[in-house]
């Protein structure tokens, strides 16, 4: 992780985490991270979002997702858009998206084949 972030950093791009701290254990519960590119500044590219099962079902998600675009806002008034991708089936993470604002926008469709397969006889190629 800090070898990718040094990468990230020797590139010029900005990357924001924010944490939800559990008080009682000192546990991480949740967090988000957001990466702004120096050759698009008007954007904000959230990465991963997650909160551990045990912490499920508090709003954590919303809750640093949300306090993350409150510190980008205050600190990057630059900063027009925020934009994200999430697999269609993860209800959890859209519902979260659209509790903040966000809108859909159309589907991206994401196929995967394995190189050998498609070179082996018999595949149909298009
Ligand atoms: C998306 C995510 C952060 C939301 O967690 P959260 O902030 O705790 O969600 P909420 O507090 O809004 O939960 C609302 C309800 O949904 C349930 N819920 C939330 N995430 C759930 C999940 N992944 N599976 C099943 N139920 C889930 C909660 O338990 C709660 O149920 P309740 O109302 O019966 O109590 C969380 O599901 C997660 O970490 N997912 C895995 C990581 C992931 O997919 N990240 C996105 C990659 S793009």
């Amino acid at each position: 992780m800090r070898a990718a972030e040094a990468e990230a950093r020797s590139q010029g791009l900005e990357q924001r985490i924010v944490a939800a701290v559990h008080q009682a254990t000192g546990e991480v519960a949740g967090f988000t991270e957001v990466c702004v590119h120096p050759r698009r500044p008007g954007w904000g590219y959230p990465r991963d979002t997650a909160v551990l099962t045990g912490h499920r079902g508090h709003g954590l998600g919303r809750c640093v997702k949300a306090h993350m675009i409150r510190w980008l806002v205050a600190e990057r008034p630059g900063l027009r858009r925020i934009s994200t991708t999430t697999g269609a089936e993860n209800t959890h993470m859209i519902r979260v998206n659209r509790e903040l604002g966000l809108r859909s926008l159309p589907a991206m469709i994401a196929v995967r084949q394995d190189l050998d397969a498609l070179l082996s006889p018999g595949t149909r190629r298009a």
